[in-house]
């Protein structure tokens, strides 16, 4: 199979995991891997932290969200373009958001833009990691292209059950890795091949 066969079968396996959890299992997983997420150095030192609002069966992203919103630090989430492409914006509250056509909360139009260089951190969605930090997403390159666009010194987190992380994801030339994993029960550093 090529790499990307390989990656629509994974795909379904780990949706199938993830669709198959209760929400009390998702809120106490989404405890857990915020307060993972917060305790980290570079979350941290962070100013300006790119997040994304969980849709679906995703890892909820709410916890962080408020945590963000309430901090210090400029909370910047990306936008679908016109053309389907990224572009990032500040929001200041839940009320900056609203939902696009995929159903999922994105700034208003009205909000700040913001360069993808400016961010200090990402928070990554995934379907899956490996532990070299490759990254499975939905299949369209959305967070390929972001993340191409981000500061080299940019630390990207990934942010996932811990069933999500895999041994071995396939992966092609446009595909960013992470550099960290940030699960419920741990945080994965990826260490320098
Ligand atoms: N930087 C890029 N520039 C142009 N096209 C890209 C880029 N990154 C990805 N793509 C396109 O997107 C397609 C899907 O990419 P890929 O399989 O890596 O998605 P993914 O990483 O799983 O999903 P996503 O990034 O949306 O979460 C690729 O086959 C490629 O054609
Ligand atoms: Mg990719």
């Amino acid at each position: 199979m090529d790499p990307q066969e390989v990656k629509v079968h994974l795909r379904q396996e780990l949706k199938n995991l993830r669709e198959a959890l209760n929400s009390a299992q998702r809120e106490s997983a989404a405890t857990a891997a915020q307060s993972k997420v917060v305790s980290l150095p570079e979350w941290k030192k962070a100013k300006v932290v790119c997040l994304y609002a969980s849709f679906k069966s995703e890892l909820p992203t709410t916890l962080l969200l408020q945590n963000l919103i309430s901090s210090e630090k400029k909370c910047v989430l990306p936008k679908v373009n016109s053309s389907g492409q990224p572009e990032l914006y500040e929001i200041k509250n839940l009320q900056d958001l609203e939902l696009s056509s995929l159903e999922i909360p994105e700034p208003k139009i009205t909000c700040l833009r913001i360069d993808p260089r400016e961010i200090d951190l990402f928070v990554v969605p995934g379907i899956g990691f490996d532990r070299q930090g490759n990254r499975l997403g939905h299949g369209s390159g959305f967070y390929d292209r972001l993340l191409a666009q981000a500061n080299p010194k940019a630390f990207l987190l990934g942010y996932g059950y811990d069933f999500q992380v895999v041994d071995s994801i396939p992966h092609q030339a446009h595909d960013i890795a992470v550099h960290a994993v940030a699960t419920p029960c741990q945080i994965i550093h990826i260490k320098p091949a």
